[in-house]
């Protein structure tokens, strides 16, 4: 049965609202989830994986990998990995390897500028897309993925 899935369109008027929202998409996500972030540059996405960081935990400063393609931070229950493939959509996809390395099955993972490809391959929990709305405001969609539900075993 195909994954089923399930779309949220939300408004924010502020980054504080924005942060909200992350937040309450933190509470939705176990270790081995990814989230995706798509939208244009300054649309909120690095705001969002710091407030969803925060809301589970980190208490370090939460800021855009600049030298590396991905950050590590400790949380409450698992680490988080925060990876902005900005630098590596511009050229081709090189490795898939690169992302395995920071996404594992004990791990949260929230990824900004994901390759088309890497959306498919990477099955990720939830899609969140950003989109310039005039001034503040932004118009963000969840696309949340809906695992089938487990049939039960035969007796
Ligand atoms: N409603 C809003 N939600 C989120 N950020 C907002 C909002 N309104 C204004 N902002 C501002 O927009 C900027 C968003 O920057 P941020 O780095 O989070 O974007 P980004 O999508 O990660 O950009 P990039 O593509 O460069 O990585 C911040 O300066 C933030 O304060
Ligand atoms: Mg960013």
């Amino acid at each position: 049965m195909p994954d089923q899935q399930l779309t949220e369109r939300l408004r924010s008027d502020s980054p504080r609202a924005t942060a909200e929202i992350a937040a309450k998409v933190a509470d939705r996500l176990v270790p081995g989830d990814v989230a995706l972030l798509r939208g244009e540059l300054g649309t909120g996405k690095t705001s969002f994986v710091r407030a969803a960081a925060r809301a589970l935990g980190v208490e370090t400063p939460v800021t855009s990998p600049t030298f590396a393609i991905g950050n590590l931070y400790s949380a409450s229950q698992c680490e988080i990995a925060h990876l902005d493939l900005y630098r590596l959509a511009e050229i081709e996809f090189a490795d898939e390897a690169v992302v395995d390395d920071f996404l594992t099955p004990e791990r949260i993972g929230f990824v900004e500028w994901p390759h088309d490809q890497l959306e498919a391959e990477l099955l990720p929990r939830v899609v969140v897309t950003f989109e310039h709305a005039g001034d503040d405001d932004r118009e963000i969609e969840l696309r949340w993925r809906q695992d089938p539900p487990d049939w039960p075993d035969d007796v």
